[in-house]
């Protein structure tokens, strides 16, 4: 069973049991008591279970993508040595609001597990609450796991959320991956790496509040959370997560790109790991919306790919890793998230400036580092170390590791008495970027000698400015044309000539509020502060800017004329390749409304009507009625930016001067990104034509591959689909005809009434059919039908008439251990799984034992 089977076996078993098939919800958690990322599956029911809105349904089962990193659930730190933990995951799960609990929850896992995964239940280990003597008698007596098999634990089953939020006992199932693996005696005693939690039953009862108090939810509910990834590992028999079918790809890659192979050195596999890991949690962040930053999720998401990054670069790869991994992380799991396919470049974007970033910083601090070492001393000095700690964001563990290679120490009671020290001068305003790199210090002095950046760039693109400092790879102008990173609109690009040097402008940000950092790359020559300088926007891409900026404002407008004024906007991406735009909104968008709001749209554009930008005072702006973007800041005097005679907005952004200069305006996707936010994105101008140009010419290869003009293509299509159906019911019907047939010929070979045969190739779920049929057959009152499916491993099915006297499972139980597997009790139906097919023949002659044959 691969990662894909998993998904839709575990789904399909719940909504075969009248479950809401629910798809993943975003990472970013939109719930104001939701943990920073999604951590669990239960995240985007917080207002079911607290009891905000009525559930829309009373079961769901879905998979989804978490990650913990910081908060209650942090596991980056065991990622790379621990064979189980990843700090991005899959969680399989089922919910029930107040429907079914614990005597429905329990029975449901122990089936899936034994009867559609084909563990064998002798190795399955339960752990209850002390206190939960209830779920303990559901485990022996409804399911029939023996009692020295359940074990008691305290705090470890009580799930929480986080430090608030919805929490309760929880039951987890464990499974003993074998005695090799260290100590025995079941999971509350025994060793983690031998017991593998690979379940988690909660039992949501409480709601914890701020002050530690627990209030009782108005109904009960059912959270499990199953990883995908340890599942595999027990279904696929691996000996880590990191071996199973997607991460194994996920390491492989790794190692490609870092030039080493696995199982080399324990050294290099934990690095392997680590970039297999984070490659998916840096990649699923990026595309969900968090950017590197010094902040929040930002600051997170920064610390997980320089982690990455460090590692490589402790072994020594000196090249671009995250690029890559990136990559292969889109290409392994693009499939299931569609997302990921269509954030690829913008996620490869990210990183790799990210890293060239954090290489930079790497390369400053080893250059002062060795020229210390240089020195000859045969200590670094505490001082040192924290300087580069806190002036080039060097961790201080790689300053320990390039000292200890030249046989030097470092002074680390000094170093910890400096991280005091400055501590204790509280100067530090930064928020959480303890030793995140940014030489913050030195931006502060630009901006207390010179004052904020005068920003040219509403009226022109190309100014004349001096060149007031560069510091590391960025560079600070008086005046600038180059509009900083803010409110979505990126950053603008370019180029900068001085009377000595040339460079290219590869970004522009706001290195601190109101001060334009241009991050430049020499391209000849030398730039040094003090020079008159020429900025030259790169204008092609900043006009793609403007007409997507300007685009979003009228899709805005647009939104909430047809959907209503409920529509906020809650985040935008404005690049020059495209726009996005999230918004609240209850539920999807139709077509129609799209269309509806893509017609208004260009409509203002078709108008032409001229845009105007002006600086008036908040109170003004509020009486016009203009709309404040989300989350944003205001001083006392704002922007408001008047697209056309319809659209009022405060924004600092840069706009086209007249609506028809946009360009035809097309959306291009909507979606959910969490409960009641959706997104859309567009494109404007020529993008929008190219987009046209594309769609063409998949349509008119389409059309060469049926034979048909383009515009007869869906009747063609319609009529194609319909033949299939046919087909396949008359496949179908062949199929129970022959089913019906071999039905009636194996209880032609009945002996005593029962009947023990052997069918190869069938699937589970055939080979159980046709036992069924066979047991309704006139004079049969027992059927044993063993194979080995296509699929793999070894299906035992056994089926007893009511009257017959026999149990169905006692029938099989034997046989199953045989062929190494195991399955539940059950009285009329039992499937049981198995691996070992070479023995089956031996297997069917012990049921046929069982039998009285
Ligand atoms: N919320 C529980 C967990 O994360 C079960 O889904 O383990």
């Amino acid at each position: 069973m691969d990662a894909n089977e998993l998904r839709r076996s575990f789904t399909g078993f719940f909504t075969e049991r009248d479950h809401t098939l629910v798809p993943s919800a975003g990472l970013i958690p939109h719930h104001p008591r939701a943990p920073l990322f999604t951590n669990a599956g239960m995240n985007q029911f917080l207002p079911y279970i607290l009891g905000e809105e009525a559930p829309s349904f009373p079961r769901a089962t879905s998979v989804q993508k978490c990650v913990r990193v910081k908060g209650k659930h942090d596991d980056i730190e065991e990622v790379g040595r621990s064979p189980y933990h990843l700090s991005f995951f899959e969680m399989l799960g089922n919910f029930s609001f107040g429907d079914y609990f614990k005597e429905g929850a329990i029975p449901f896992a122990w089936e899936l597990v034994t009867e559609v995964l084909g563990l064998d239940g002798d190795r399955v280990w339960i752990t209850v609450h002390d206190s939960d003597d209830e779920a303990a008698q559901i485990w022996r007596d409804s399911v029939g796991v023996p009692a020295d098999r359940i074990q008691r634990m305290g705090a470890d089953n009580f799930w929480e959320m986080g430090e608030t939020g919805p929490c309760g006992p929880c039951s987890e199932m464990y499974f003993d991956k074998g005695e090799g693996l260290g100590e025995g005696g079941g999971p509350a005693v025994g060793s983690p790496q031998r017991y593998l939690e690979f379940w988690n039953l909660v039992f949501m009862q409480y709601d914890r509040r701020a002050d530690g108090s627990l209030d009782e939810l108005q109904r009960k509910v059912i959270d499990t959370g199953a990883g995908l990834e340890r599942n595999l590992c027990i279904v696929q028999g691996t000996e880590s997560v990191f071996d199973t079918d997607e991460l194994r790809r996920l390491v492989d890659a790794a190692a490609r790109v870092t030039g080493r192979r696995r199982g080399d050195d324990p050294r290099i596999d934990v690095t392997l790991r680590i970039l297999a890991d984070h490659a998916r949690t840096m990649t699923f962040l990026v595309s969900d919306g968090v950017v590197p930053s010094n902040e929040d999720r930002g600051y997170v998401l920064r610390r997980v790919i320089r982690r990455a990054v460090r590692h490589a670069h402790q072994l020594d790869v000196q090249t671009l890793v995250t690029p890559a991994i990136v990559d292969a992380t889109v290409e392994v799991m693009g499939a299931d998230y569609p997302d990921l396919a269509r954030n690829r470049d913008f996620v490869v974007g990210v990183v790799t400036r990210e890293e060239e970033r954090f290489r930079q910083t790497l390369k400053s601090g080893s250059n002062i580092l060795d020229a210390e070492l240089d020195k000859g001393a045969s200590v670094i000095s505490g001082d040192v170390a924290f300087r580069l700690h806190d002036t080039f964001g060097f961790p201080i563990d790689l300053t320990r590791e390039i000292a200890a290679e030249r046989g030097v120490e470092v002074d680390l009671a000094g170093f910890e008495s400096a991280m005091a020290e400055q501590r204790r001068r509280g100067k530090d305003a930064r928020k959480g970027v303890e030793g995140d790199g940014e030489p913050l210090e030195e931006y502060r002095e630009v901006v207390e000698q010179f004052g904020a950046t005068e920003f040219t760039g509403y009226q022109e693109t190309e100014s004349k400015a001096r060149v007031l400092a560069v510091v590391g790879d960025r560079l600070f102008l008086d005046r600038t044309p180059f509009y900083a990173e803010s409110g979505g609109q990126v950053g603008d690009t370019g180029w900068l000539t001085t009377e000595t040097g040339e460079a290219r402008v590869l970004d522009t940000t706001y290195a601190l509020p109101g001060l334009h950092g241009h991050r430049f790359e020499l391209v000849q020559g030398e730039i040094v502060s003090g020079q008159e300088a020429v900025a030259r926007v790169d204008v092609e891409r900043r006009e793609a800017i403007r007409r997507n900026h300007t685009g979003t404002h009228l899709l805005h407008w647009a939104l909430r004329e047809v959907l209503g004024p409920h529509v906020k906007q809650a985040g935008s991406l404005v690049a020059p390749d495209r726009l996005r735009f999230d918004f609240s909104h209850h539920g999807p968008v139709t077509r129609e409304e799209l269309d509806k709001v893509e017609r208004l749209a260009n409509e203002r554009v078709l108008a032409n009507e001229p845009v105007r930008a002006y600086e008036t005072s908040k109170e003004e702006a509020e009486r016009m009625g203009a709309i404040a973007f989300f989350g944003d800041k205001y001083g006392d005097v704002v922007r408001v930016v008047e697209a056309g005679d319809r659209s009022t907005e405060l924004c600092g952004g840069t706009h086209v001067h007249a609506l028809g200069t946009i360009g035809p305006i097309k959306i291009v996707s909507e979606s959910s990104i969490g409960s009641n936010l959706r997104r859309i994105e567009a494109l404007t101008g020529t993008a929008t034509l190219e987009r046209v140009r594309e769609e063409e010419a998949i349509l008119e290869r389409t059309a060469e591959l049926l034979r048909v003009a383009p515009h007869e293509l869906p009747e063609r299509v319609e009529r194609e689909l319909e033949q299939r159906r046919a087909l396949e019911d008359e496949l179908r019907a062949l199929r129970r005809q022959a089913a019906s047939g071999s039905a009636a010929e194996l209880a032609g070979g009945a002996a005593a009434g029962v009947v023990v045969a052997r069918r190869d190739g069938m699937s589970r779920q055939d080979l159980r059919d046709l036992a069924l049929a066979v047991r309704d057959q006139p004079g049969v009152r027992a059927v044993v039908l063993g194979g080995a499916p296509d699929e793999g491993g070894v299906a035992l099915v056994a089926a007893v008439t009511k009257d017959s006297g026999l149990v169905a499972s006692d029938l099989i139980a034997e046989a199953a251990r045989l062929v190494g597997g195991g399955g539940g009790k059950a009285p009329d139906v039992a499937v049981a799984g198995g691996r070992d097919a070479g023995r089956l023949d031996e297997a069917l002659d012990r049921a046929r034992a069982a039998a009285g044959l």
